[in-house]
């Protein structure tokens, strides 16, 4: 099955996918798939649970070369032991991407071990949500510094190698609170807006060196986010909000068909969501 009709067929929807091709594909077909993820060296923050993890898993299945990033080192580590142990290639190495430097050694430890970065995915991230008026100041700053500033780093520390390379593809995560706002949202929706208008300002800017940008919105994936909120009655809300979501492998294999695309097609935007998601 061709990967958009793999898509379609899947349990989930997929509400807008854009794609730019530099010049027609005389590929097709669904081996692109791992041939294009094989072999790859992916660098993926916050992949100690979730979305990152799950994506480490898939990739690696996929013979893809991963470099895992977080601060819960135990995770990381029994994660890059279990598929080092499968046959895989994969490194652990603790990471708060709340520092450059620390985003910059994950990175560096990609290209000293593997000998390049093709893929940077800026996973990492948290959702304290809470009204404005309740002034949680601490939880909108950790917010802006993961989600946002995290976000950067990993750009600063893999655009240079990609520039090097001429080659690479960057992948950042955003949400459908990138695109609509809620009541107890505000500050999470802004830095998921955020990673939205960096990316397409990112894209624009890296065309000169062959390197290709996604950003992934996904809608309520079953994670460990909704434990980040800090207040109580709100976080009863969102695991309420949370009992419709679908898996974080749904999230996985976005990432999969964005990087196994030829070369020349530069998946920019994935929009998906559970079926029975309203918003
Ligand atoms: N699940 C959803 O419904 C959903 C929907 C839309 C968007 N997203 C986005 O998807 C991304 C992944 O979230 P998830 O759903 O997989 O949630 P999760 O299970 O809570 O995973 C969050 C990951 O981010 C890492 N992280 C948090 N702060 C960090 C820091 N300072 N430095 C390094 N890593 C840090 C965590 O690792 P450590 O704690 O070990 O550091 C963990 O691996 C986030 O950007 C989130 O906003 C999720």
């Amino acid at each position: 099955m061709a990967p958009a009709a793999e898509l379609a067929s899947s349990f989930f929807h997929y509400q807008r996918i854009l794609i730019s091709f530099s010049k027609p594909s005389r590929q097709a077909g669904v081996k692109i798939m791992s041939k294009n993820i094989e072999g790859k060296v992916v660098v993926i923050t916050g992949a100690s649970s979730g979305l990152g993890e799950a994506t480490a898993r898939l990739l690696s299945a996929q013979g893809a070369s991963v470099v895992l990033g977080a601060r819960r080192v135990d995770r990381i580590q029994s994660l890059a032991d279990e598929l080092t142990g499968s046959g895989g290639k994969a490194l652990a190495i603790p990471t708060d991407v709340t520092h450059y430097d620390q985003v910059k050694r994950l990175v560096d430890a990609a290209v000293q071990t593997y000998g390049r970065v093709d893929v940077m995915i800026n996973n990492a991230g948290l959702m304290p949500h809470s009204p404005l008026e309740r002034l949680k100041i601490d939880d909108w700053n950790r917010t802006i510094d993961v989600n946002i500033k995290g976000m950067l780093y990993g750009i600063a520390a893999a655009l240079p190698y990609m520039k090097q390379q001429q080659a690479g593809h960057i992948i950042n995560v955003s949400s459908v609170a990138g695109h609509k706002v809620r009541p107890s949202s505000a500050v999470y929706a802004a830095t998921k807006a955020a990673v939205l208008v960096i990316s397409e300002g990112l894209r624009q800017e890296v065309k000169p060196y062959n390197i290709r940008t996604t950003v992934i919105s996904p809608g309520a994936v079953a994670t460990e986010l909704p434990n980040s909120v800090t207040e109580p009655d709100i976080a009863e809300n969102v695991r309420k909000s949370y009992e419709i979501a679908i898996p974080a492998e749904s999230f996985a294999r976005a990432v999969a068909f964005a990087m196994s695309q030829p070369e020349e097609v530069d998946v920019n935007e994935i929009l998906f969501r559970p079926t029975r998601q309203e918003l």
